[in-house]
């Protein structure tokens, strides 16, 4: 059942599903994310439904179908491309293969006023298409609002029954007036009013009777997640009633564990317990090489870390209950969506926590929000506002930006391939994603004479070699030298010592960010040490700063020169480095991490 008049986006597996739901958040109505064969009864409290984008086509066997039912249910509807389709296929129209497929911006023109949601867009406004299929003809009862030079109908309604589609997304913020679009629909449907403010409030009667008499045991990782979590129980609970655990795995940034302790300590929590680990990991780690196996390691002694404190600890589970600071697309992004494409399993949701959360054993008090939620929560809590507005730092930490190689990879076939600039092949190889698929591959450096410059053509062969190569998957820029020059390799996995200097490099960029006020405009920067250098021996660090608003997909985010040649001329002054790149590729064909 849906919360009373929320807005329902049901998701037929589109990337975007988040996005719009969030949108919708911020525009001042509950959103939830739900299934597209959610059942029109189900449905029957929403105040209106969205139906998201999807990578198929209405035609493809076995395409998300959503009930036809929720078409009558006097709910206003409004569905953006896939959602386009799926109406019109349901309402007695045609959909067809589009004449060509449109992809990015493109300009639509708006007829009859617009209807209630492309009302005051103007009479012409770009937005952001991406599909294949396009309705041929409309459904009966229905009026084109909006048309583009590729799609005859770029968008259409029923006034009267208050089904609006549009072909394009106005959840992303490319599309002109896309945020006014949705909100013309939220006050079509009159929801009940969201606010993140009165959260606490809100929540801590929940919390009270979900935990009853018991207390919570809760492992807290440093992210901004898990620490506002952490703080809300001992908020509600007391600080006698919880019990923090922070497990330092030897793979964590400088200074971390103490930034930590002082940001609790500053609201008045003392009961976190600090454990050093990191000796145990080191030695589990001892001569990994795969990534996957990495992260497997890492995970498996984590939890047995955890497992030995809270028996020494002596937490016993009819008394204590587990807490986690799990957020909303955590639970979606597991088990909502099975037409998603890209579904993962959140550590958060791994089948033993699954058999808890079963049996009650399991709170979490932010399982309803979304991230700038959660950060404007941690402000109101008192949360120090630096540790709120830490960019996402993967579970394993540092390990996944160790790369590690037990021998030199060199690629005597990428080294043919036709590169305009001059250039060279790093003989290690990294994860991307490309189609549906993980590969692991090369990376190209370009050098410049003008490194710290980063140019169209840079950018633009950083879209075109991972397109065209099979054997590529990254592209680098050199910033500590202008001409290519001949590897040395040296054979690495991850140690202590290999941790402790790329930690160096990563305070040196994170201090860099920070001074030139860029730090919150960049979704996250991973700082990558690589097993090669100039010089036998050596190693290399690689940046890689992004932008993105949920890393599903990612962009390579343009750093200025001046930050970027300061950030080097630094971390080439570590001993031990003596090369570092910028990597430009986008995610797809790349990943955020290299591993
Ligand atoms: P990729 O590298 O797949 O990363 O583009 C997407 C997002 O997930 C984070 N990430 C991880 N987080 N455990 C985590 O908790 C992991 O093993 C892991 N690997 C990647 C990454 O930092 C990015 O935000």
């Amino acid at each position: 059942m849906v919360h009373p008049k929320s807005i329902v986006i049901l998701d037929f597996g589109g990337q975007y599903a988040h996005l719009i739901g969030n949108r919708v958040r911020r525009l001042g109505a509950y959103s939830e994310i739900l299934p597209p064969e959610t059942s029109a009864n189900d449905l029957k409290n929403a105040a209106g439904i969205i139906l998201s984008g999807g990578p198929q086509s209405v035609y493809d066997k076995g395409s998300p179908q959503a009930d036809p039912k929720i078409l009558e249910l006097g709910i206003p509807v409004l569905g953006l491309c896939y959602g386009l389709h799926w109406i019109t296929h349901t309402l007695g129209g045609e959909v067809k293969p589009g004449a060509t497929k449109e992809y990015g911006r493109t300009l639509i023109h708006i007829e009859h006023g617009g209807g209630a949601i492309l009302q005051d867009c103007g009479k012409e406004c770009t937005v952001w298409m991406s599909h294949g299929d396009e309705a041929a003809k409309l459904p009966p009862g229905f009026t084109r609002i909006a048309t583009s030079d590729a799609c005859a109908n770029a968008a259409f309604s029923d006034e009267q029954k208050k089904i609006y589609a549009l072909q394009f997304h106005p959840e992303v913020t490319h599309s002109e007036h896309g945020s006014d679009m949705l909100k013309h629909f939220v006050e079509v449907c009159k929801p009940a009013v969201w606010s993140i403010d009165n959260f606490e409030q809100k929540i801590t009667e929940e919390i009270k009777k979900e935990v009853g008499d018991k207390s919570v045991f809760m492992l807290v990782s440093g992210g901004v997640d898990s620490s506002v979590a952490f703080t809300l129980l001992n908020k509600v609970l007391g600080t006698e009633r919880v019990q923090g655990l922070l497990v330092d795995t030897g793979l964590m940034r400088k200074d971390e564990v103490r930034l930590i302790n002082e940001a609790f300590k500053k609201v008045g929590i003392q009961n976190l317990h600090i454990v050093d680990a990191s000796q145990e990991f080191f030695a589990n780690l001892n001569n990994m090489y795969d990534p996957e196996e990495k992260r497997k390691v890492i995970g498996d002694t984590f939890l047995a870390v955890q497992k030995r404190i809270s028996e020494e600890m002596g937490l016993d589970s009819k008394k204590y209950m587990l807490g986690q600071g799990t957020i909303y697309p955590d639970t979606i992004e597991t088990g909502g969506t099975k037409h998603a494409d890209k579904i993962k399993t959140h550590h958060n949701r791994v089948d033993a926590i699954q058999k808890m959360i079963d049996k009650g054993l399991v709170i979490e008090p932010l399982k309803e929000l979304y991230k700038d939620e959660v950060r404007k929560l941690g402000e109101e809590l008192g949360l120090p506002h630096e540790l709120v507005w830490r960019h996402p730092f993967p579970g394993p930490g540092l390990g996944v930006r160790i790369l590690c190689a037990k021998k030199e990879d060199r690629n005597q076939k990428a080294e043919g391939s036709e590169i305009a600039l001059p250039h060279a092949i790093l003989p290690v190889q990294s994860v991307g994603v490309q189609g549906d698929g993980r590969t692991y591959r090369h990376a190209v450096a370009l050098f410049s004479s003008d490194p710290f410059v980063v140019t169209d053509k840079h950018l633009e062969l950083a879209t075109t070699i991972p397109n065209k190569s099979r054997e590529l998957n990254r592209v680098l820029l050199c910033l500590s030298h202008t001409k290519p020059f001949d590897f040395s390799f040296t054979s690495g996995y991850l140690t202590r010592e290999r941790a402790n200097l790329l930690r160096q490099a990563d305070a040196i960029v994170h201090d860099a960010m920070m001074q030139a006020k860029l730090y919150e405009l960049i979704w996250q920067f991973p700082v990558v040490l690589l097993p090669i250098g100039e010089e036998s021996g050596k190693q290399s660090i690689v940046l890689r700063p992004i932008a993105s608003t949920d890393a599903m997909t990612a962009n390579a985010f343009i750093l200025p020169p001046d930050v970027l040649k300061k950030m080097t001329e630094k971390i080439l002054k570590l001993k031990d480095i003596d090369a570092v790149f910028l990597d430009l590729t986008n995610k797809p064909p790349g990943t955020i991490e290299w591993e």
